[in-house]
């Protein structure tokens, strides 16, 4: 198995209840190792181009809306098999559907409030990577 790099968001519903710390070493348990983090409150105008894969969805300006609520910490997570391993650490989109042990069955309020992002596949993780940062701020 490959060596991947993915991209994570904790998300403003679990900055505001101080999770920052217990989520993080979720990933790190899980065998993710943080190679790039920055805390930032993203912009509206940041919050709809990075979704914009979703833009024709229903949910689409309630999840903006929720992600420029409060601070988010942007992440690039490395590992073998990084985007699988990062998605079972994860949990299913829905909390109400993940697996026990996993940070959205912990930790997630809702389906849109679900505590953590987490990039689906290799060319999703190279354009939500380039997104938040330039390759001189990943150190592995
Ligand atoms: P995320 O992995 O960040 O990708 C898109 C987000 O949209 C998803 O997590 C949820 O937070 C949110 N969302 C809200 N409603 C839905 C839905 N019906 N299906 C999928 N994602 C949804």
């Amino acid at each position: 198995m490959a060596v991947q790099r993915t991209l994570s968001i904790i998300k403003p519903d679990a900055t505001r209840r101080n999770l920052t710390g217990k989520i993080v070493d979720r990933l790190e348990q899980g065998g993710l190792r943080v190679v790039a983090q920055r805390r930032v409150h993203l912009t509206r105008a940041q919050a709809e181009a990075f979704y914009d894969v979703h833009k024709e969805r229903p949910f689409y300006d309630s999840l903006c809306s929720f992600m420029t609520s409060g601070p988010v910490v942007v992440q690039v997570l490395e590992g073998e098999n990084a985007i699988e391993r990062n998605r079972e650490v994860m949990g299913a989109t829905n909390p109400e559907n993940a697996d026990a042990g996993t940070i959205r069955k912990d930790f997630a309020e809702s389906l849109e409030a679900n505590s953590v992002h987490g990039s689906d596949a290799p060319e999703t993780a190279a354009r939500e990577i380039a997104f938040f940062f330039a390759e001189v701020d990943i150190v592995g």
